[in-house]
């Protein structure tokens, strides 16, 4: 028997899924994760309302054509601002995250913006992870920024990506 190691083939994590525009069509399947990831989801006129504006909002499909993730990017002047990136529970931690995030990277690059802002919950301690792993720096708190459980309101820690 051989001892030589095999080496895996590292898997890309986004391997045969696609990225097409969001439309109204996508909203009900979008919203079904929304209501899933988020204590405080988005709204469907909040998606419309991102829809109508023209914002850079694409979809990702696995190869048999399930919605596995989202984003919303809306460009101003030289800034991407990062509105909604999220992945499907079932599918957290496999990288997805981070594919998502280098697409909204090429994309703000192509468009020629020269960083990308986000806002983010201090208790989301996996989302903020993923932004600190990619490179993203807080250069701000935006005090009360979200709802919160009770009637309450949460920070927004505020993060920026040089590109
Ligand atoms: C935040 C979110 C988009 C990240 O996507 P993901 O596919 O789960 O993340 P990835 O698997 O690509 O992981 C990216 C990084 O996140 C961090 N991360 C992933 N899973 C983690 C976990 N269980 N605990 C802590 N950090 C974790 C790691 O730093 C990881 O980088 P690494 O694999 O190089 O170490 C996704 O979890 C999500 O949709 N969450 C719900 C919606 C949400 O909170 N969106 C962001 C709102 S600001």
């Amino acid at each position: 028997m051989s001892s030589v190691p095999r080496i895996l083939p590292s898997r890309d994590p986004l391997a045969g899924s696609i990225f097409a525009p969001m439309g109204v069509q996508d909203l009900s399947e979008v919203q079904v994760i929304e209501d899933s990831v988020y204590p405080h989801p988005w709204t469907r006129g909040n998606f419309l309302d991102s829809l109508y504006s023209g914002y850079e909002n694409w979809t990702l499909r696995d190869a048999s054509g399930k919605l596995i993730g989202y984003f919303l990017l809306m460009l101003a002047l030289d800034e991407g601002h990062l509105l909604n990136i999220t992945v499907r529970g079932d599918l957290h931690g496999q990288g997805i995250g981070r594919g998502l995030l280098d697409n909204v990277v090429q994309l703000a690059r192509s468009k020629d913006m020269r960083s990308i802002l986000l806002e983010v919950r201090p208790s989301n301690a996996r989302a903020l992870a993923a932004y600190l792993r990619y490179g993203f720096e807080q250069i701000g708190v935006r005090k009360a920024y979200y709802p919160a459980a009770s009637g309450q309101r949460e920070d927004a820690i505020v993060m920026s990506l040089r590109l």
